[in-house]
């Protein structure tokens, strides 16, 4: 099978470098040149949850077109270039399922402004991965992994890429709710992302403090009453003060981007949330606070 990850970063790399050791024909792509180079030239080294290193072959390049037409492709760029990516790499997905597992809401409809809404596959992932430096990532830790169709009935591509990601080791469920699945991953960042960059502190302080409680059950509750306008009934505040202990010293991946410098996934997560509370005729001061000062914070 041709794969193609377009953004290997931390989390594509990982995702990558797992089905090219499974025996899948892999291309990474990636905007980063030397991260690039080494990937091609040495493959990627994974360091697994258990400390072993492994590194596995791999093609790597900064023009999607060299990858040539694939079988499969997985969108790992950060939210905000979702389609400015998939645009690029477009030649090469014209018989391919595309696989969004990204933080954030809009992703899936981002990549059907470029490919047929039949051959999206959506998800969300709880693994997680850290970039160590060029070519060379370190897989933090394991959870589940849901995909499922999101604009149609499921045609047996989600079911193909669950069976591929779980045999590359990558345990993958699919799930006829997909988009309901999508909003409760969204809720727990919500919930710990923003407060945590702005904060700058670790997962577990939002469940372990007061102020860190009221900031997260207020965020969550609001995005829980913008999902209802939408017809997806979430589970709450338990549940992301379940996964910040869960995560407790974690540096959330919205810190990473705020204190590196990068921009940031807050449009499509409490952004979006303020845009669709718009919409429903609902107010949330605390989303639309929390998205401000993240906004803020990028323009350091
Ligand atoms: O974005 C993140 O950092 C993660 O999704 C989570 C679950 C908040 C853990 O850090």
């Amino acid at each position: 099978m041709r794969v193609a990850v377009v953004g290997s970063g931390a989390m594509g790399s990982l995702f990558g470098g797992l089905l090219a050791a499974d025996g899948a024909d892999v291309t990474l792509i990636d905007v980063r040149e030397p991260h690039v180079d080494v990937l091609d030239r040495e493959g990627v080294t994974i360091e697994s949850p258990e400390g072993e290193v492994r590194t596995i072959p791999v093609a790597a390049t900064t023009d999607p077109e060299e990858a040539g037409a694939v079988d499969l492709a997985l969108v790992f760029v950060k939210a905000v270039h979702t389609r400015e990516a998939v645009e690029d790499a477009a030649p090469i997905l014209r018989e391919a399922t595309v696989v969004t597992l990204q933080n954030g809401l809009g992703n899936p409809e981002e990549i059907a402004t470029v490919v047929d809404e039949g051959a999206v596959v959506a998800g969300v992932t709880a693994h997680g991965s850290t970039l160590l430096g060029p070519g060379r990532v370190r897989h933090a830790g394991r959870g589940p992994t849901t995909v499922g169709s999101y604009f149609s009935e499921d045609d047996g591509r989600a079911e193909l890429v669950a069976d591929r990601l779980t045999s590359a080791g990558v345990e993958t469920d699919v799930s006829p709710e997909i988009e309901r699945e999508i909003w409760e991953k969204v809720a727990v960042n919500v919930g710990i992302n923003a407060a945590t960059a702005l904060a700058r502190v670790e997962n577990g302080r939002l469940d372990g403090t007061e102020p860190g409680r009221r900031l997260l059950e207020a965020a969550v509750e609001e995005c829980v009453a913008v999902a209802a306008a939408e017809g997806h009934e979430l589970r709450g505040p338990a549940h992301a003060r379940e996964v910040a202990r869960a995560t407790a010293t974690n540096r959330s991946s919205m810190r990473q981007d705020v204190e590196a410098g990068r921009p940031t996934e807050i449009e499509r997560l409490n952004g979006e949330i303020v845009r669709r509370a718009e919409r429903h005729g609902l107010e949330v001061p605390v989303n639309r606070t929390l998205a401000d000062l993240v906004r803020l914070a990028e323009t350091e």
